[in-house]
């Protein structure tokens, strides 16, 4: 009996954690991360992640296209099922929508491998008057509490791994297999951008 009651509440309260943490989830946009970290934001601007809408829009990138059997004069900037892995947070809190569709969020962003920003951007400003008063750096603890983000492969692994008979647990439906298979097909590997 008591064993129930404690059971009960050990799942009350991971539920609790569990709802607590997909509430948090609250994406800003890259430029909010930009105005301080400006030399990573300039060499983010010539990866593929910058460019991941563009690719999305009628004309571009056809020769991918035609190989992964897409439409190389379609727009594919609205597709629900291409979005997903071409813009910030889509489907989570404060990320890209179709509806409303904001700019600094369209694009493989920061905040996709960082992690949302939201709770945990106040605390690097904060960061930054300590080290230069006290020269103290901050805790990863208290950050990645916060939802920033420093393993990274589940992060990269929801985008680039999700296609059929994938290594990766997560992958489930759409799957991108098509393009992913046809186009370069770099392999994953955890370099910076
Ligand atoms: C939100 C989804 C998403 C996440 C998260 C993500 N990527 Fe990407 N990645 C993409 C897309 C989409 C492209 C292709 C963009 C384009 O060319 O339009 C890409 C392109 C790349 C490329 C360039 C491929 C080439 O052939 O030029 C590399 C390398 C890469 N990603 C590695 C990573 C790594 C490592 C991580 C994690 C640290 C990661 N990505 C996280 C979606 C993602
Ligand atoms: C599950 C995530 C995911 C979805 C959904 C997705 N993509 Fe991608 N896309 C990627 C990744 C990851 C890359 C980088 C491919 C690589 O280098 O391995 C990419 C690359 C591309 C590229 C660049 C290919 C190249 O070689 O230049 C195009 C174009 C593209 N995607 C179009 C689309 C379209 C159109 C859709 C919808 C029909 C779509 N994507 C849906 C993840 C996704
Ligand atoms: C594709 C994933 C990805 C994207 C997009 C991305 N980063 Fe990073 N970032 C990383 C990885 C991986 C590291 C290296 C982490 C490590 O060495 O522990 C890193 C390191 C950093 C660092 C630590 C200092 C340094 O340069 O090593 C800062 C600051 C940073 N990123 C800011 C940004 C900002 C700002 C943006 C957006 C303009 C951004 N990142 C976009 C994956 C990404
Ligand atoms: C007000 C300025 C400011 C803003 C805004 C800001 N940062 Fe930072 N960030 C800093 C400073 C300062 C540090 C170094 C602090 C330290 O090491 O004690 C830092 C450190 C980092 C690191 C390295 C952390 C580590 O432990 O390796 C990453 C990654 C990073 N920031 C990413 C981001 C992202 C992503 C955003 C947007 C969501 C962002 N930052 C917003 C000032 C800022």
């Amino acid at each position: 009996m008591k064993h129930t009651v404690i059971y009960g509440f050990v799942v009350l309260a991971l539920s609790a954690f569990f709802t607590g943490t997909a509430l948090a989830d609250t994406f800003e946009g890259r430029a909010k991360c930009s105005s301080c970290h400006k030399s990573q934001a300039k060499s983010w601007k010539d990866t593929a992640h910058a460019k991941a809408m563009e690719s999305l829009k009628p004309g571009t990138r056809k020769e991918a296209k035609v190989k992964a059997k897409l439409d190389p004069e379609k727009d594919y900037t609205q597709d629900k099922d291409c979005v997903g892995c071409h813009v910030d947070g889509f489907g989570k809190k404060g990320g890209y929508t179709i509806e409303a569709a904001k700019k600094p969020l369209a694009a493989v962003g920061c905040e996709s491998c960082h992690g949302p920003g939201k709770a945990y951007r106040g605390d690097h400003r904060k960061a930054g008057q300590a080290f230069e008063s006290k020269g103290t750096t901050m805790q990863r603890k208290v950050l990645a509490d916060k939802g920033q983000d420093f393993q990274f492969e589940e992060a990269c692994s929801a985008c680039h791994l999700n296609y059929e008979g994938s290594p990766w647990k997560g992958a489930k439906a759409p799957y991108t297999r098509s393009h992913r298979q046809l186009t370069r097909n770099t392999p994953l590997t955890l370099r910076r951008w």
